[in-house]
């Protein structure tokens, strides 16, 4: 059957993270045999958050495949803010490790963002430093927060040049909304960043040529709120009980995004799905920050790793 003409194009975002870890599959090879040098990351996980176990496996399996060295640290949900910090402290330390995440949300009696803190900037994985933010926000060499850098990446690679666009952003956190403020800024995009607070959010999106939903909310933004061949890049991740209703009795549950997709896919131009879109760029992006890192804290400069 011949391509829906008024469906949306899918960016499948598990094809082109696997071609960038292919590309830092490579680059780490040759890291290791022309210098000497193998990117090491470590992930701390603090407590037994299910969903957590599941992101942290994740991310130690993909690292050692791409031929990283792979640390997880798991410790406790008793574990004190003093010891933490002094995990991270041994981690700044060890020259065989380029890059720290320290995995959210982390207990109660830990304060987030001492721990953030104390991430030596230049080792700081997830770019949540205020260091990196700050490099981003004013233009110099650091490290992006990975979601938005993934979700950069697939717009570039389905827009190339986003040069004048009108970039709506749905939500406002430090992790996404603001860092990909200042990506589409710096790509020359025109941006607004819209959140819970914004009057008439869904005439807002209207005007959007690039929508990046990024709220948490499950499929939230509505086909209507869509202007017509506009790209959509869908950054949530939202547990709900199954759609069909026997399943959902029995527990069953099934990951939305923030965009109600059947309805965005008959009027956008293209869109990420979920899952498949974004989450796959992010752990790709992760392993692309850790090489850059190590590249840096021996004075190379990294192999370019875009198509
Ligand atoms: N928890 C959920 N997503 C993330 C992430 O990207 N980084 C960290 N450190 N924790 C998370």
């Amino acid at each position: 059957m011949a391509d829906d003409p008024m469906r949306a194009t899918i960016i499948d975002g598990k094809v082109f993270a696997a071609g960038l870890v292919g590309r830092i599959t490579a680059a780490t090879g040759a890291l290791i045999t022309s210098h000497g040098i193998k990117p090491g990351l470590a992930v701390v996980i603090v407590g037994e958050d299910p969903a957590s176990q599941i992101y942290v496996r994740n991310k130690g399996e993909t690292t050692a495949r791409a031929g990283m060295r792979s640390d997880t640290h798991r410790l406790p949900d008793t574990t004190t803010q003093a010891e933490l910090l002094n995990l991270v402290q041994s981690l700044n330390e060890d020259p065989g490790i380029h890059g720290i995440l320290v995995q959210l949300p982390l207990p109660s009696q830990i304060d987030s963002a001492a721990v953030l803190g104390a991430i030596d900037p230049d080792k700081d994985v997830d770019g949540f430093h205020v260091v990196n933010a700050g490099r981003l926000a004013v233009g110099l060499p650091g490290l992006v927060p990975c979601t938005p850098l993934g979700s950069t990446m697939l717009l570039k690679a389905r827009l190339r040049d986003l040069s004048g666009l009108h970039a709506v952003i749905v939500g406002r956190s430090n992790i996404v909304g603001k860092p990909m403020a200042q990506l589409l800024l710096a790509e020359n995009c025109t941006v607004t960043v819209a959140h819970s607070r914004s009057r008439d959010l869904p005439a807002l999106c209207r005007t959007a040529d690039i929508l990046v939903a990024a709220v948490g909310r499950p499929e939230m933004i509505r086909g209507d709120w869509i202007k017509p061949g506009a790209t959509v890049i869908d950054v949530g991740i939202n547990r709900v009980p199954s759609a069909d209703p026997v399943k959902a009795a029995e527990g069953k549950t099934r990951v939305v995004g923030d965009v109600l997709f059947a309805e965005a896919v008959e009027v956008a131009g293209a869109i990420t799905p979920v899952p498949g879109g974004v989450g796959p760029m992010t752990i790709a992006c992760l392993l692309a920050n850790t090489y850059v890192a190590a590249c840096r804290a021996n004075g190379i400069v990294p192999s370019a790793l875009d198509a």
